[in-house]
């Protein structure tokens, strides 16, 4: 227990540390099979399609391709996915044990809708396969599979002969002599070690030429691939290697974007002279920015875009995985479909994976927004938050006890700065058991909870994986009686240390404990907890203080014999899951649930949000949130955010100040803040500080209405609320990279200052013909061209499109739940044509009797002088107390002298102002119940 105690201390003497230990975490080298992939040289691909084997059905084409050099069979499905997707789907013909594919229904939201394809060409070496406006060429020798898409060949697998799958075989028995045994077996825990030393030349001899061709059979006898040891960490590898991967070329992309979870910059670099992009869900304390390593969670998505088209790929494997990227100028594996090689740019991409299969979905586009959908497609969309989840948290580890809380509660009235949701960090439980509470500290919850909820606002508290294994502890002994826990590698609950101290993981793999863990959800079952109080899963990679790289052992065991390295990145996904359909079985699916993850895999938009983990209060890590959250939006983990402030260490005010003012305008915006920094509520600031952060956490509140819609539309679409500029500007090369700037749905551009002493900036306003209207001052800007702008630090730099409308509240509460009921601003900024349109969704902000019709989708619309809301769907129904209470109208050409509003064919004259400052209009007062179509002629 000391070196718990020692390895907690450690972690609360965080002020000091600086940096990541580099040497709790493995590089490519490190790891045995990543290694083995990467030494491979494109040469000379040992795989061929065995093109009589091949079956024809109406979506699919099966075929077996031959591992030339050991002859091992494998089973390619190649299927046209309806909405211009493809699957490609390679597995051993005949394993010997069945690997880990993640079930259907999981992370793919159902078996994918299929569509026919036409043998459009085949012959004895080659087969070409169209749907819609795609084709699929498969050739034999060696094997590839390119996509072309309206006759431009976008994505190309094995083009570079980099596939390798490692079959599962049986552990050859050990040779005779000292050579022998090194190759065969290694040596594993409690062997008595051998006399002699091994003949070091010879095998260092050997393995060289083994690396020098990539020869797979070589790879199987290294001693890493049946054993392998990390640091003091022994992992059995009882299956053998088992490892799978791939090339992907993006043809024609100079830019590929993706595959979070990394402190990168949107646009992924070569890895060329260092390590691949890591995918493996870790704890990474005083991560590095612009690296490779592997964070918190994982997404193998991957996109690529150039002026004529956006692709994607999604690389279905819950492994450990890595992936290479490199650019080049020309496109060097053009020639097989009748092209000769040009000039096109191609970004070659290298998927490799610890175990499992290899499943690739190929998303052609052919723009952006197609790709959202065609992901969607798979693996669903972020469901709607409720409407607190969007609106500003208020969290750091601890608020000690029920008084704290209140106290925190009664200042931020005090100061007038709106909040909606207050947390609760590890030590509100009584000694980190979750869902129990500390009674000490918290002698009554409900209370505590219902006095926060009485002014409109929520409560959150942390429930981790790792169950506190004491005999005393009723969830602990529920999870150990029925066997719930993850087991280790001789069968037993694995055991292992985090917060509270020795703990089990429940294995939330198995639908059973998924079950269980939800009904800890119920009001009978947790407790204190009331409809107003959700949940944060934090530690959920899963954390484990002293295992291998801070989590699970690779061969500690799921559900069906599955080891941790055939499902690692999927853990933190299945407990997210769990936790959301807790809180649905608490409110009989009533209430929308809401639940903050930290570790995520591909598909974890479906059940909550997410954010990255512990920054620092540093310059910049304040920058690269951008990127960061750009790359979690483009691959639909779009409620994201990062801990405002900076988690560890102590912001400046300014840093603060200017964090408040980015975060503002991100999708999940929460404020916390490690345990021993200093208390940094805004109402502790300066005055002026305070007062800056006040008005943009005000200003994220009259913004609601946008945020909401959005959300509601990428529900719909997949679309994420938070994009890059290059989604919406597809064709203007200038914005392909830029992670500096971003917009909010079409409609705000916003470019936050992310250095100190900063006072002004250089925006970059996208469209040509387009005009940016800044939210404060309506002063208007010209698209295309980057001009410098004042940024002091009161102001945050944020624009709106001309052409578009953007609802708001003006009337700030003390919550978004008390300004339910209040009344709309419509902001019409005018494009120079003198039109505008723009869209609202409404509904109860809460519950899911938005799916049975009861919401309001409304259209607005201004052009030759005349405002019009419409019913955007005909389809929906909902009384609403909402109402219409101002129309601001930017970039009128004309003073217009009067206002006559028509309702239902009544007319009646509104009060109209005019500033000749940016020719702003204001209507007051329509008064018309934002239900109902209306519309307002200027003249
Ligand atoms: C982890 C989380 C952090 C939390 C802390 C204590 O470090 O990332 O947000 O406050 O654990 O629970």
């Amino acid at each position: 227990m000391a070196t718990i105690q020692m390895l907690v201390g450690l972690l609360l003497l965080s002020d000091l540390v600086e940096s990541v230990s580099r040497e709790n975490f493995k590089t490519c080298n490190q790891s045995s099979f990543c290694k083995r992939h990467r030494r491979l040289r494109s040469d000379a691909s040992p795989y061929v399609v065995l093109m009589e084997t091949m079956q024809i059905q109406p979506s699919r084409i099966e075929v077996q391709i031959l591992n030339t050099k050991n002859n091992v069979r494998l089973l390619m499905q190649v299927t046209a996915i309806k909405d211009n997707t493809a699957r490609l789907k390679i597995n051993e013909l005949n394993p010997l044990r069945k690997r880990y594919e993640i079930p259907v229904g999981d992370v793919l939201v159902g078996e994918p809708k299929t569509q026919d394809m036409k043998v459009l060409v085949r012959s004895g070496s080659s087969i070409s396969l169209g749907f819609e406006e795609n084709k699929i060429l498969i050739t034999s020798r060696p094997f590839r599979v390119d996509f072309i898409n309206k006759e431009e060949p976008v994505v190309s697998i094995n083009a570079q002969g980099l596939l390798k799958f490692e079959h599962s075989r049986e552990r050859n028995p050990p040779q005779k002599g000292w050579l022998g045994i090194w190759f065969t077996r290694g040596f594993s825990e409690g062997e008595e070690e051998p006399k002699e030393p091994p003949m070091e030349n010879q095998a260092d001899k050997k393995k060289k030429e083994g690396e020098k061709k990539g020869n797979e059979e070589n790879d199987a006898n290294e001693p890493e691939t049946w054993e392998e040891t990390f640091k003091d960490f022994h992992d059995s590898k009882p299956y053998g290697p088992s490892s799978v991967g791939v090339d992907v070329s993006f043809r024609g992309f100079k830019y590929v974007y993706g595959i979070p979870e990394h402190a990168e910059s949107m646009a992924l670099k070569t890895t060329k002279s260092g390590d691949p992009y890591r995918l493996f869900n870790l704890d990474v304390f005083g991560y590095e920015l612009y690296n490779p390593m592997a964070l918190y969670g994982s997404v193998p998505v991957m996109l690529a875009h150039n002026e004529k088209q956006t692709v994607g790929v999604f690389w279905h494997n819950a492994a450990e995985s890595w992936v290479d990227i490199s650019f080049n100028t020309v496109d060097k594996v053009a020639d097989i479909v009748g092209r000769g090689r040009n000039e096109r740019p191609q970004t070659n991409t290298h998927w490799i994976s610890e175990s499992g299969v290899i499943d690739v979905f190929i998303m052609m586009g052919p723009t952006a927004h197609d790709v959202f959908y065609q992901y969607a497609q798979l693996t669903g969309t972020t469901n709607l938050p409720p409407m607190f989840a969007i609106s500003y948290h208020q969290c750091r580890w601890n608020y000690n006890d029920q008084g704290d809380v209140e106290n925190v509660d009664a200042n931020f009235d005090i100061y007038d700065i709106p909040y909606d949701v207050i947390w609760l960090d590890i030590d509100h439980a009584d000694g980190k058991r979750y869902f129990t509470w500390d009674a000490r500290k918290f002698s009554n919850p409900i209370e505590m909870v219902n006095n926060i909820a009485s002014k409109g606002r929520k409560m959150v508290t942390i429930v981790d994986p790792h169950l506190k294994v004491d005999g005393n502890y009723r969830i602990n002994k529920e999870a150990k009686d029925q066997g719930l826990y993850v087991k280790n590698k001789d069968g037993n609950d694995y055991e292992g240390w985090c917060w509270s101290e020795t703990s089990s993981w429940p294995d939330f793999t198995n639908p059973k404990v998924r079950q269980w863990w939800a009904s800890k959800f119920l009001f009978d079952d947790y407790k204190g907890s009331t409809a107003d109080l959700f949940t944060w899963n934090d530690m959920n990679e899963p954390a484990v203080f002293n295992g291998p790289e801070i989590t699970l052992h690779k061969d500690a065991k799921h559900m069906g014999g599955f080891e941790n390295s055939d499902l690692h990145n999927i853990y933190g996904y299945y407990m997210q899951q769990a936790t959301a359909e807790g809180q649905l079985l608490r409110s009989n699916n009533k209430d929308r649930p809401f639940v903050l993850t930290r570790a995520f895999f591909a598909g974890s938009q479906r059940w909550g949000a997410a954010w990255t983990g512990d920054n620092a209060a540093e310059w910049s890590h304040l920058k690269v949130s951008i990127p960061m959250l750009l790359s979690l939006s483009l691959v639909g983990i779009t409620h994201s955010g990062a801990d405002v402030g900076g988690f560890f260490n102590n912001p400046d005010p300014e840093l603060l100040t200017r964090w408040y003012q980015a975060a503002a305008f991100q999708p999940f915006f929460r404020a916390h803040a490690h345990e021993f920094s200093k208390r940094r509520e805004p109402y502790l600031q300066p005055k002026k500080n305070m007062q800056v952060i006040r008005d943009a956490i005000r200003a994220r509140y009259s913004y609601l209405p946008l945020w909401y819609t959005l959300f509601y539309e990428g529900e719909q679409s997949g679309a994420p609320p938070m994009r890059p500029l290059w989604v919406e500007y597809p064709t203007d090369k200038r914005t392909f990279k830029m992670d500096d700037e971003y917009l909010i749905g079409t409609s705000l551009l916003v470019k936050p200052i992310t250095e100190k002493g900063q006072t002004g900036t250089h925006v970059y306003f996208p469209g040509k013909d387009q005009l940016w209207y800044d939210i404060a001052s309506y002063n208007s800007y010209k698209g295309g061209q980057s001009t410098y702008v004042e940024a002091p630090l009161s102001k945050i730099p944020v624009f709106q499109k001309g052409g578009s409308i953007i609802p708001r509240k003006m009337r700030i509460r003390r919550s978004s739940g008390l300004m339910k009921h209040d009344p709309f601003t419509l902001v019409v900024c005018l494009d120079k044509s003198g039109s505008a349109t723009g869209s609202l969704y409404v509904d109860d902000y809460n519950s899911f009797n938005y799916r049975k019709g009861e919401h309001l989708l409304r259209s607005f619309s201004f052009q030759h002088n005349e405002f019009h809301s419409r019913s955007g769907d005909k389809f929906c129904s909902f009384s609403t107390k909402e109402w219409v209470e101002k129309i601001v109208i930017i970039g009128l050409s004309a003073r217009p002298t009067k206002a006559i509003l028509n309702v239902k064919g009544v007319e009646s004259s509104l009060q109209l102002s005019y500033s000749s400052d940016n020719n702003q209009v204001i209507i007051r007062k329509p008064g018309v119940n934002i239900a109902k179509d209306f519309s307002i002629k200027l003249s």
